[in-house]
């Protein structure tokens, strides 16, 4: 009989940081996630026009910022002369109304500030976003520079680091790059064919939709060696639900706190 697992085992990673609460893929957002108990958190990496690394999940700038434009089009000039916090409403209150702006002076960080901001202090779920040919080898450089590639202290303990993409060859590239590093594939759901071409690639991990994860996905999975967290929650409890009891190590969310809540009554 397998023993039964301890609530504060499953691990909740917030998810572009506390971006319920604050503008996803700030430092106001991942500050808020170390204090609200989290050092797991997430974030997006695409690289601009002139090949600095900045931490942006939309394909163009319109959504989180107040400026527009593709991000691998626009320069780091312009992308830091953004503001990134004027667009959050902040979540509804029980009347169904937004919050007053509370971010006035949020921007978009670089991949650097961000990894000297939390040195030390978080373990960092790192998503190549984009399709750039240098992303990953960008991303090490700036890795490296800032001393996260010496951190090795295992699967989400903080501190330390774990690179993740959906997009497989960022993956093949990043592993080549970084075979010491955690590397995670996120994809919709766990089958056959993916379980073989992460093992033959030599990844740590498999991410599937917690929506669509089921027990039997996990067990195969770690049969094979590999680690199971899941993404996808959006506002679902029921997803939440869902992947906490399947068995999975832990899940990418973006309210961790009222999800920390949830699972505390499971
Ligand atoms: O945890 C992975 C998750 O961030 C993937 O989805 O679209 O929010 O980047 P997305
Ligand atoms: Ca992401």
């Amino acid at each position: 009989m397998t023993a039964k697992k301890k609530k504060n085992d499953f691990i909740l990673i917030a998810h572009r940081g506390a971006s319920y609460d604050a503008p996803e893929n700030t430092f106001e957002a991942f500050d808020l996630a170390l204090d609200l108990g989290f050092d797991n958190f997430e974030t997006d990496v695409q690289l601009t026009s002139d090949g600095r690394a900045v931490l942006v999940h939309d394909n163009t700038l319109d959504r989180t910022t107040d400026g527009s434009g593709v991000v691998t089009e626009t320069s780091i000039a312009k992308i830091k002369s953004l503001n990134a916090g004027l667009w959050f409403e902040g979540p509804e209150d029980s009347f169904g109304v937004h919050g007053p702006m509370a971010y006035p002076e949020a921007f978009v960080p670089t991949l650097d500030d961000f990894l000297e901001r939390y040195y030390g202090k978080a373990h960092v779920h790192i998503e190549l976003k984009s399709a750039q040919p240098d992303l990953a080898a960008t991303s090490m450089k700036s890795l490296q520079k800032c001393g996260w590639l010496d951190q090795h202290t295992g699967d989400s303990i903080a501190p330390g680091l774990t690179i993740s993409s959906f997009r497989f060859e960022q993956l093949e590239r990043s592993i080549a790059l970084m075979p010491d590093i955690a590397h995670g594939w996120l994809l919709q759901k766990i089958d056959k064919a993916s379980l073989k071409a992460a093992v033959d690639l030599g990844l740590s991990g498999i991410y599937p939709n917690a929506g669509k994860v089921t027990e039997k996905q996990i067990k195969n999975a770690n049969e094979v060696g590999l680690v199971v967290r899941t993404w996808g929650i959006a506002d679902s409890k029921a997803a939440l639900r869902r992947a906490y009891r399947s068995g999975a190590v832990g899940t990418t969310v973006d309210w961790p706190a009222k999800a920390r809540e949830v699972i505390s009554t499971l």
